[in-house]
């Protein structure tokens, strides 16, 4: 965190207070702070009790085995049902579940279009669960999902957890590579996939990468499940892969959803961590749908009978699992989900799509709303876009203008932002305005949300008085946390809980990884990650798993990757080079980044590659990471006295940098 940014947070001034009739209709309304202040588990049972439970949890948290926490622990329930089954028991069958609005316009034959009823979906969920249990997946089973965003991807998810699968899906974005990783880790034994999918404009294939990933993983998966998308052409292996429409459009509708323990697993969602391996987050069940059915109830103020709710995040991110495919549901309400890029085929989608589909709640990423910042007011201003009566952002701190310029052209200065902190970790929101409550500072996450206590503490974890900054942790245990890392719960403990370890007064705190800083009310601003870990657009990347992809090419001898600060994604990817002797040096910037590129996915493409002559680096070899980020953010490189060797930071700041472009 840099002296400029903490000055100009701290003449932040303006605030917003919540519009009247919000207000007066609140879902959720100040005293809800003093009720989970008093009693938190007390809260977090009658958030609980918002589900549908085969069996009632008596315990609301047990703690013996901390930080193995466990939620709910003797409570009984089915996540599908919930999502879907008892909207439909409740009169809500005709309800729409999903808009779905592919990238390409819709041309009348609902290629491109359609409208999945509550009823529907239990149908096709049905259906789903079936054709998987025909494939002889069973509980406890891992499935993967790499899909475009169809309705399938969502019907996939809700598949695998009525019949208690685990599935892990993986963002479309990443390679053959990562896919393979991740099957692996987790021992997926069906992966769920598409032809391909719309994007900016054209097909895009994503079978190619199953056949690679499945080939790498030597026999682990015994059946690719294909939903005809696009229509292209598949290479295909009759041992593994299967048509969706051959193995599920024959089942019944009809599927009984067994309830599962509140801690049967539900999902592993793999996200970076500061070393190379992608750490495959655990989510269960019962404490997981109370957050994120609660949090999304009060933070959108979610009225399902009204609301149009959309989020563009990608199924592949926690977002898209939290704030759609769970969430949402779970409240049953109508929510849009768009399969393509914001200016596909034109400029100002997304803006049609909110006045066509009269959407009233939006939720998206700071990166997102700057892109759309930067082509002009005029084009949402072609727009009606009163529908929208709350505007969300997430992934990234929302820095004020972007924020400021959400409110007033998106809402028309009227609908508030809520700016909300939390991580593939956390499982849902922690730290949120309430619409409805809070006067909002733009550019704060203001404060916890009622059940969540969270601080920020210095390097012994005292909390740090208002004006300072520190660490930011959370400080007792909460209902969507995190359960382990996958098959490694050393690296659990050791990641999460070893930075602030228990006291004789106190459990260990939870880092989070992010800096933050409290300002002269007490509220919260999230400054950012102060580990080795960047947030590109939003989206987690780890600085190692990048150098072990460089690394992992013939020419490279040495690499450090930095993340620098960008107007557009927030950070952006900067890797210093060092050079095998003797290799040819012509394009070779080009080539790492392809090379990069096909070993991780597009988005860790680095924006710039220096080829250097040598790193900076401690006596004891360490790389001095903050002077790269110097030279990347081309600043005057500071304090280079620990350096075993000083005069590397002369050459490194001569060298030419060359910018990879797209
Ligand atoms: O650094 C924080 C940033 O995103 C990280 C979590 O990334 P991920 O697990 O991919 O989840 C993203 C979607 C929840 C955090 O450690 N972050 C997320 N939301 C915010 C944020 N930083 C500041 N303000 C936010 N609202």
């Amino acid at each position: 965190m840099t002296q400029s940014t903490l000055d100009n947070l701290s003449r932040e001034d303006r605030r917003f207070p919540p519009p009247d009739d919000l207000a007066a209709h609140a879902n959720v309304t100040a005293d809800a702070y003093d009720h989970a202040e008093k009693d938190r588990l007390g809260f977090w049972a009658e958030a609980a009790s918002r589900l549908t439970w085969a069996t009632e949890p008596k315990t609301v948290l047990d703690d013996s085995r901390a930080p193995f926490y466990r939620w709910f622990p003797d409570g009984e329930l089915n996540v599908s049902y919930n999502c879907i089954d008892r909207h439909v028991e409740a009169g809500n069958g005709d309800r729409v579940a999903i808009h779905w609005v592919g990238e390409p316009l819709d041309t009348g034959s609902n290629e491109h279009r359609r409208d999945l009823t509550y009823a529907q979906l239990k149908d096709e969920v049905s259906r789903a669960a079936n054709a998987l249990i025909s494939l002889g997946v069973q509980d406890g089973d891992r499935v993967a999902i790499y899909m475009p965003m169809i309705p399938e991807a969502v019907i996939a998810m809700q598949a695998c957890a009525r019949i208690g699968a685990v599935h892990t899906v993986v963002f479309g974005g990443f390679s053959a590579e990562a896919l393979a990783a991740r099957i692996e880790d987790c021992q997926a034994k069906v992966v769920i996939t598409s032809d391909g999918g719309y994007r900016r404009g054209a097909p895009a294939a994503l079978k190619p990468a199953v056949d690679e990933a499945v080939t790498k993983v030597g026999g682990a998966v015994e059946h690719v499940v294909v939903v005809r998308r696009t229509g292209q052409d598949v290479t295909w292996n009759d041992d593994v892969d299967v048509w969706w429409h051959d193995v599920v459009d024959s089942q019944s509708t009809e599927h009984e959803p067994q309830p599962f323990n509140a801690e049967h697993p539900l999902f592993v969602m793999y996200t970076s961590g500061t070393t190379g391996k992608p750490k495959g987050i655990l989510h269960t069940t019962g404490g997981y749908l109370t957050q994120a059915s609660w949090t999304h109830h009060a933070v959108f103020d979610l009225k399902p009978e009204t609301d149009v709710y959309w989020c563009t995040a990608d199924v592949g991110w926690i977002t898209g699992h939290s704030y759609i495919a769970y969430g949402p549901l779970a409240n049953g309400v109508s929510q849009v989900l768009y399969e393509g890029t914001p200016d596909s085929p034109e400029r100002g989608r997304w803006w049609k799509i909110i006045q066509d589909l009269k959407v009233t709640i939006f939720y998206t990423a700071p990166t997102a709303i700057r892109a759309c910042m930067k082509q002009g007011d005029a084009i949402p201003g072609g727009f009606d876009l009163t529908s929208l009566r709350i505007l969300g952002s997430v992934g990234e701190p929302i820095n004020p203008e972007a924020y400021v310029w959400y409110r007033r052209v998106i809402g028309g200065d009227r609908a508030p932002v809520v700016d909300t902190w939390w991580q593939t970790e956390t499982g849902a929101i922690m730290i949120s305005p309430l619409p409805g409550v809070t006067h909002g500072k733009p550019g704060s996450a203001m404060t916890p949300l009622p059940g969540i206590s969270a601080d920020v503490v210095d390097d012994k974890g005292e909390s740090v008085p208002n004006g300072s900054g520190g660490y930011l942790v959370v400080t007792e245990p909460w209902p969507s946390m995190l359960r382990t890392i996958w098959g490694d719960d050393d690296r659990y403990v050791d990641t999460y809980w070893s930075m602030f370890k228990a006291t004789e007064d106190r459990a260990a705190f939870y880092f989070a990884g992010d800096g933050a800083k409290k300002d002269e009310d007490g509220d919260l601003w999230v400054l950012g990650r102060v580990d080795d870990v960047m947030n590109v657009s939003g989206h987690r990347l780890s600085t190692t798993e990048i150098e072990s992809a460089l690394v992992s090419h013939p020419a490279v001898a040495e690499s450090a990757v930095v993340g620098a600060t960008d107007v557009d994604t927030g950070q952006a990817v900067v890797a210093f080079v060092i050079l095998k002797e003797g290799v040819d040096a012509e394009g070779i910037e080009r080539k790492l980044s392809d090379h990069v590129r096909s070993e991780i996915g597009p988005i860790a493409k680095p924006r710039e590659i220096m080829i250097v002559p040598e790193l900076p680096k401690t006596r004891s070899g360490k790389i001095m990471r903050r002077l790269l980020r110097d030279v990347a953010e081309k600043r005057d490189v500071g304090d280079t006295t620990t350096l075993a060797d000083a005069s590397i930071m002369q050459l490194i700041s001569a060298g030419q940098s060359t910018n990879t472009g797209d």
